[in-house]
């Protein structure tokens, strides 16, 4: 069997010899890759994971054991579509770029490779995480989005393999030598570097983080380069798994904080060994922040730019939106002008990051009032919530001033002070550490963390996710 029969794919790869050639030069350094920096351990346990063979609703979601080595990171795009549009921009109505357009080929490059960076990025934050999970379905459900995050690398590879010629090729060997939170050669978005050291971080990770990236997707899967377009159609229908691990993760924790405070004689859960709802929103507060970042600056001459060759589109472009030229008009950004919060009008085009963080904060929104809902129910009045979309950036308009969780400026001395209420401090990172205890055994789950309400592929809880 040839090494390409075993790459599931949906792009002719056994007819394209030179497409060949270069994966097939990439690949050992890949797998290089996945055993220095995939998850540590567990490479001969059989793990119950879905593999796409086919992009056929038959054929994406195909479940059964594998040995993460033995992995088929597939290559798939959806259906091509005849006579693609450009569907907003400058272009907008002329047929779709089915090669690199040469005057943008640099800014698609960079898309692509910002892009690609946080795949195997996410992949090196969450390498320890198996040794402390809280049950065999956690745990597959760990390495289910390790090894999909490891087939977006691979998407986004074909894409610089096939289309960019030999500064494709070195981008793709690049995309295997930086590593998350190496001060010499980090990757390339700073949420990508912070360390995901417990399962809290775990699932912030995948609730806040996994949903920029599903919003970047989905500005990307608008885009006029048709390749790019239906690669990231396809990573979306992954995507959705991976945030429903992060949401559902969050809102068991809390469910299972909120018992434990109920039976606890005063209110403390800590004693019960739960996770106090305190140290829960300081990690709300810290991933979110980070995750804004990943938009990029409120307002934004490369947005514009992205927009109008016809790159980068925004959410739902062709559904939510009338207007694909977006010329006119005016976004109103709050701006810190001498030491105050003043409102400075933006032409659309260079606001459109701020228009996809504005949809992100929604989504996010839904999921604080489904949480909400689990302490209502369990009787508590205590409730989360999402900070000031100013709190805490290292990005755009807000970097370098200070804000408390509201969105009010302060001063850094007061920060400071008042910073251990609303980011997680290595106290509350030790006694988050310290419940996450290795030992999972089927069936069985850690004592922070409620039941899901079901395992999956119809599967119950106490299946056998991981042969250990
Ligand atoms: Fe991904
Ligand atoms: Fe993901």
């Amino acid at each position: 069997m040839s090494l390409f029969d075993r790459i599931p794919n949906n792009v002719n790869l056994s007819e394209d010899p030179r497409l060949q050639r270069a994966l097939e030069k990439w690949l050992p350094d890949y797998l290089d890759w996945w055993r220095q920096m995939g998850p540590d351990g567990f490479l001969e346990n059989d793990v119950y994971l879905r593999t796409a063979v086919s992009v056929e609703p038959s054929g994406w979601a195909h479940f059964d054991y594998v040995k993460m080595p033995d992995y088929r990171w597939g290559i798939f795009l959806t259906p091509p579509e005849p006579e693609a549009k450009i569907g907003f921009g400058d272009n907008y109505g002329k047929p779709a770029y089915l090669e690199v357009p040469g005057e943008f080929r640099n800014a698609l490059r960079r898309l692509i490779v910002t892009q690609a960076d946080t795949e195997p990025a996410s992949v090196e934050q969450q390498r320890r995480l198996g040794h402390t999970c809280p049950s065999l379905y956690d745990l597959r459900n760990l390495f289910q989005v390790n090894v999909e995050e490891g087939r977006h690398l691979w998407a986004m590879v074909y894409l610089l393999h096939k289309y960019f010629g030999r500064d494709g090729r070195e981008e793709a060997e690049e995309l295997l030598q930086r590593r998350s939170g190496n001060p010499d050669k980090p990757r390339i978005l700073q949420a990508f570097n912070e360390p995901c050291g417990d399962w809290l971080d775990y699932f912030c990770f995948t609730m806040f983080t996994d949903r920029d990236g599903k919003y970047q997707l989905s500005a990307l899967a608008e885009s006029g380069f048709e390749p790019l377009r239906r690669t990231c159609r396809f990573m979306l229908t992954e995507e959705a798994h991976h945030m429903f691990i992060g949401e559902t993760g969050i809102e068991r924790v809390i469910k299972r904080t909120a018992q434990l405070m109920k039976e606890s004689k005063n209110g403390d859960a800590r004693e019960l060994g739960a996770i106090p709802l305190d140290i829960i929103q300081k990690y709300i507060n810290y991933w979110y922040a980070y995750s804004l970042d990943l938009f990029g600056g409120e307002i934004s001459s490369n947005s514009a730019d992205f927009f109008a060759a016809g790159l980068k589109g925004r959410y739902r472009e062709q559904e939510l939106h009338r207007d694909h030229i977006a010329i006119g008009g005016v976004v109103n950004i709050a701006v810190v002008e001498g030491n105050q919060i003043r409102n400075r009008e933006a032409p659309t085009r260079n606001a459109l990051n701020e228009v996809l963080r504005g949809e992100y904060t929604k989504d996010n929104e839904r999921a604080l009032a489904r949480w909400n809902k689990i302490l209502v129910e369990e009787g508590l009045t205590e409730r989360l919530y999402l900070p000031s979309m100013r709190f805490y950036r290292r990005v755009g308009e807000y970097a370098g001033h200070y804000f408390d969780i509201h969105g009010s400026l302060i001063s850094q001395a007061e920060f400071e002070v008042r910073a251990p209420a609303w980011l997680p401090t290595s106290q509350d990172r030790e006694e988050v550490g310290a419940l996450m205890t290795p030992g999972a055994e089927r069936g069985k789950i850690a004592n922070w963390i409620a039941p899901p309400k079901t395992g999956i592929n119809r599967k119950p809880f106490d299946f056998e996710f991981v042969r250990l």
